[in-house]
Parts: C-alpha cells; structure tokens; sequence
C-alpha cells in the first residue's frame, strides 16, 4: 500500500497491532522458523507490543528524551558538531571526505550514548554501531540475526550495565532501566530490548536523515538559495530543511509489521483482511503525487511539509522525534554555514544500505572546500 491515507491509517488506527500474535500466518505455522526477520518481530519489545505492555515499556524511555532532557543536551549536541567540523576543516582544500562517516553518523551516535552513559573510550561506542548495522542488514542469515541480536548485542549490553553498575553510575537511561529492573518493573530481556531499540532508533535513522538533506540542498541550488537568502533576512530556515528532508528521503524504508485485528477497508476498494501483515513503505508514500506536490522535488518550506509520517503515528510515533529535529537543525546550518562551497563528488553516494526498515546510503562522498574556494574560517 503506498498512498498516504492508507499508511497513515495503518500506522494510527486501532484495528492494527503490533504483537505478532495477531498474525495469521505466524499463528497457523506458515512462518518457516529460519525466516531471518522471525527474530527480530517475535521478541516483545517496544514495538511488537500494545496497549499496556507497551505504555509500561515506553515511559522510562520517553521520560529520558523528554523536550526538557533534549534542551540540556543542546549545548552538548553544539560541542560534538564544532569538533566534528574542525575535523573537516583540516581536509585540506579540493580534497573529498565521506561527510557520513566523518560528521552525519558521529554526531547523533555521540549524543545516543552520552543519554545512555556509554564510556567514550575503549570502542563500545563503535561497536554498538557495528551490532546496529549487523541488526538491521536484511541480507544475513538468520543465523548471523540470531548470533548478532540474541547473543551478541545482549552481552555488550549486559557487561556495560555490570560495569557502570560497578561504578555507581546513575543519571542516564540505562541506570533508569537498571532501576526499573531492581523495583522489578521491567524484566532482564525487555530492559536490553529497550535499549537495543533506543541505540538503533537513536542514531541509525538521524544519520540518513542529515545526509539526506544535504543531499537534497546540494542536488537543488534553487532550494540552497532560497535558505540562503532566508537566512540573509534573519530567518531560521533549518527546521523547514528538516522537515522535508524528513519527506523527500525519509531515514525509514517500511515502518514494521503491523496486523488486522479485524477486515479494514483502505483505498480504492482494497481491505486489508483480518490476521494479514501490514508494512508501512515510508519513502514511496512520501513521493505519492496525490499526497504531495512535485513530490520529488526538494522543497523546504513546502505548503503540504507537515503532511509526511516519517516520525510514524499513533502509539508508537517516534518519541527522539524533538533530539532528531534539534540534532539535524544544528548540525546543517553549522555545517552550510562553516563550508559555504560544500559540493557533492558526482556519480557517488548511490549505493544504499540493505536493510528492510533502514533507508539511506553507505557513503557521502563531499568536497567540503572546492580547490577554488575561500579559506574556511575556524568552525568555533
Ligand atoms: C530522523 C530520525 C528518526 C526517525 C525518522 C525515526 C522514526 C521512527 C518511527 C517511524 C517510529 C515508529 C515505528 C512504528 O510505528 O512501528 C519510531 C519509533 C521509535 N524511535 Fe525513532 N526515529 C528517529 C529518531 C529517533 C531517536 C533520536 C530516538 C532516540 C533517542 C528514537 C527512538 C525511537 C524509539 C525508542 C521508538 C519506539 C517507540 C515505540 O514503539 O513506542 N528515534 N521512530
């Protein structure tokens, strides 16, 4: 289903759930237990639960990405983008870098485990983007899935909660769960799923965003004039930025599986029939001519913006919506801002990610100063 008024009835109606129980295929057995997404869907955790399940799994969570918790890491979100562009700063003029690996993904994994207490040294911070990337490639066996997301990512998570445990830590989003956990609240299992959905959801899904709104700038010089000469007459053009980068290339290829609870009428006759499967194809959505005008075109300030479901609906809508919004704000006007000449290496950054729910590419290639450009001045 790809028209918006059907993915957004999906994705906030009632008559669809998230617990796999409801599936009938899964329940009739049709399921083959080597399918690798079996793992992934039949765990319970923040979203292949409802109702009160889910409202118990989601507090802490929501409490810790609270819009007052998102103000105070402002100043820090401001410090890892300064260092981040000092970095690119030092690249010396004409020479390309990959503006992912170097700034879009650093900067909200920074921020991610800075909320959830992750020491900066000894590497667990790269790995838990490595278990990220590994949790959501949809071309491993079911195998490497289960190996990656029932046993490895589990231990990482558990000797960090022993290790901050030991060292009286307290005051970020993993000791919350611990506490949850201790006032037995939350069990083992669904403190380590919320934390897994926390980790991948808090920084896989913001890099692409970023990229992708560079992307579009790059791509549409009408557009980079336009927040230009905005941003020349005082205004603040990011948000509008951000919002249809949001649209354009939205960061999650198919919001997961939901199912009927009852037959549900949609569009142009189609029902979706009790106990089916449902998938949420969020970028083809967002393209769809009769939801969006010129959907493909990059428009910031479009008058139909506030029409896109990239943050989903309902129950489960995305709630990092506000540190994803201040994250990508602050890192593309610091960025357009220090690298003004910022230009895209043509013929590269095509390549996408294999993964079902994670839309965006492996690479981004730039030049952040042309050959010909002005010196950068110090990024501050
Ligand atoms: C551009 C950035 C982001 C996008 C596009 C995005 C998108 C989404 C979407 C579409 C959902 C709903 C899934 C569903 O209905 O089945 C969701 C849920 C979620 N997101 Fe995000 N997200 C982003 C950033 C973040 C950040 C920064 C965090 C954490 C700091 C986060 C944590 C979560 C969590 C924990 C859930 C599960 C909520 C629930 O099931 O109740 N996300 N996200």
């Amino acid at each position: 289903m790809t028209t918006r008024e059907a993915g957004a009835l999906v994705l906030g109606d009632p008559r669809f759930a998230k617990d796999i129980e409801h599936w009938a295929a899964y329940r009739d057995g049709k399921i083959p237990a080597d399918w690798p997404l079996l793992f992934i869907i039949e765990g319970k955790g923040l979203l292949t639960t409802d109702g009160d399940t889910h409202r118990r799994l989601r507090r802490p969570v929501q409490q810790a990405i609270s819009p007052r918790r998102v103000r105070e890491l402002t100043p820090r979100v401001e410090a890892v983008i300064g260092r981040l562009l000092d970095g690119l700063a030092a690249v010396p003029a004409g020479q390309p870098v990959d503006l992912q690996q170097e700034f879009a993904l650093p900067l909200p994994l920074e921020v991610i485990c800075h909320l959830l207490g992750v020491p900066e040294d000894g590497g667990l911070r790269a790995q838990l983007h490595e278990l990220s990337m590994a949790a959501m490639n949809s071309e491993a066996t079911a195998e490497d899935t289960l190996h990656t997301v029932g046993e490895r990512f589990p231990a990482t998570l558990m000797a960090l909660i022993e290790d901050k445990r030991a060292r009286g830590d307290e005051d970020d989003l993993t000791m919350e769960l611990v506490a949850a956990l201790d006032a037995g609240e939350l069990s083992v299992a669904e403190v380590i799923g919320n934390l897994v959905t926390t980790i991948i959801g808090g920084h896989e899904t913001t890099v692409n965003l970023i990229c992708a709104a560079v992307r579009g700038l790059l791509t549409h010089p009408e557009a980079l004039a336009a927040v230009r000469a905005r941003q020349a007459a005082g205004e603040n053009p990011w948000p509008d930025v951000v919002e249809e980068a949001l649209r354009w290339d939205s960061p999650v290829r198919n919001v997961m599986f939901r199912y009927a609870l009852e037959d549900v009428p949609v569009a142009d006759g189609a029902v979706i029939r009790t106990g089916e499967a449902v998938l949420v194809p969020v970028p083809a959505i967002q393209r769809c001519p009769h939801a969006f005008t010129e959907p493909d075109t990059f428009r910031p300030g479009r008058p139909d913006a506030a029409r896109h479901i990239a943050f989903g609906i309902g129950a489960h809508r995305c709630p990092g919506a506000s540190l994803a919004r201040v994250e990508a704000e602050l890192a593309l006007r610091r960025l357009f801002d220090t690298f003004p000449d910022l230009a895209l290496v043509p013929g590269t950054g095509t390549e996408r990610v294999p993964s079902l729910s994670i839309n965006g590419s492996r690479e981004l290639p730039v030049v952040p100063r042309p050959a010909a450009a002005a010196p950068v001045a110090a990024a501050g």
